[in-house]
């Protein structure tokens, strides 16, 4: 009997399950593996090389759980170990693949613009590796990239904190510096997958003429196109729409923050990642 396999989706904490949710919408009849890397996020303040093994182990885990075809659904992750992993790593895996979230965006934010401002908020790591100015520019050579790290955010949501009066002010402290910095910017990508999480906060703290872009649906949608395309690998995926959780820290806090965060009610399980 061939063998079938779910669509792993990596990250180093909760926010990729910004993606999976939409993933979920847009194509609900396949089984999804998410791990979530917990035990060693945030993945924004590490160097090039530590996010690179710690994906690339994240990956080959989900690849030993029956995954085909991997998703990394963090930013960070995308930045720096995607094309690492793409080019140098997969010899492995000749059948296997590995997909990230930046292009997505980067393929339709130059046809949102007017004023042809882009601006990227995202993690100090994505923001340094510039991946996204490199990418944008590949589609819309013509528009300008502004980018700026909020580096508070992500722990603010990793603790569940950003709905709290401190955590509301340094969100509205760090989106005001941005916008004055940049007053042209009219569409601004959230470049990390936590920040969709916020989406009700900052649209209500952006003039109305700005977009706000979130990437899990452009990821969806941008799967379902790679899937079309690549008959040989939706063939090989799964259909029994299930979802499953891994963590690489205690599971219980995973799913308390799953209800806190998501308000999903999850089970869980913890693996261990080799570098603990
Ligand atoms: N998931 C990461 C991203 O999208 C943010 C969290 C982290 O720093 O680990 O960039």
């Amino acid at each position: 009997m061939k063998e079938q396999s779910p669509i792993g989706v990596f990250d180093s904490g909760y926010g990729g399950i910004t993606v999976l949710l939409e993933l979920k919408k847009v194509l609900p009849q396949y089984d999804y593996l998410y791990l979530g890397d917990n035990a060693r996020a945030p993945y924004g303040t590490k160097s090039f090389d530590v996010v690179l093994e710690h994906t690339w182990e994240g990956v080959q885990k989900l690849f030993q759980l029956g995954c085909e075809l991997v998703i990394l659904a963090c930013n960070t992750a995308s930045a720096k170990a995607l094309r690492t992993i793409q080019q140098q790593r997969l010899f492995e895996y000749p059948n296997k693949r590995v997909l990230g979230v930046i292009r997505p965006s980067a393929e339709i934010v130059g046809a949102i613009t007017r004023t042809g401002e882009i601006g990227v908020l995202a993690t100090e790591g994505t923001v340094k590796s510039c991946s996204y100015e490199i990418e944008i520019r590949k589609f819309f050579p013509e528009v300008n990239v502004s980018q700026m790290a909020c580096p508070l955010w992500v722990p603010l949501i990793e603790n569940n904190r950003h709905w709290t009066d401190e955590g509301k002010q340094l969100i509205f402290k760090d989106m005001n510096t941005f916008l004055k910095k940049y007053p042209n910017v009219d569409a601004i990508v959230l470049g990390c997958t936590h920040y969709p999480i916020l989406l009700p906060l900052l649209e209500d703290i952006v003039p109305k003429n700005i977009v706000l872009i979130s990437q899990g649906e452009l990821v969806a949608k941008s799967l379902l196109d790679y899937l079309c395309r690549h008959q040989w690998m939706e063939s090989k995926l799964s259909k029994s729409g299930t979802i499953q959780f891994f963590t690489s820290e205690s599971a219980e806090i995973f799913n308390d923050n799953v209800l806190n965060i998501f308000h999903i009610y999850i089970n869980a399980k913890k693996i261990s990642l080799p570098w603990h």
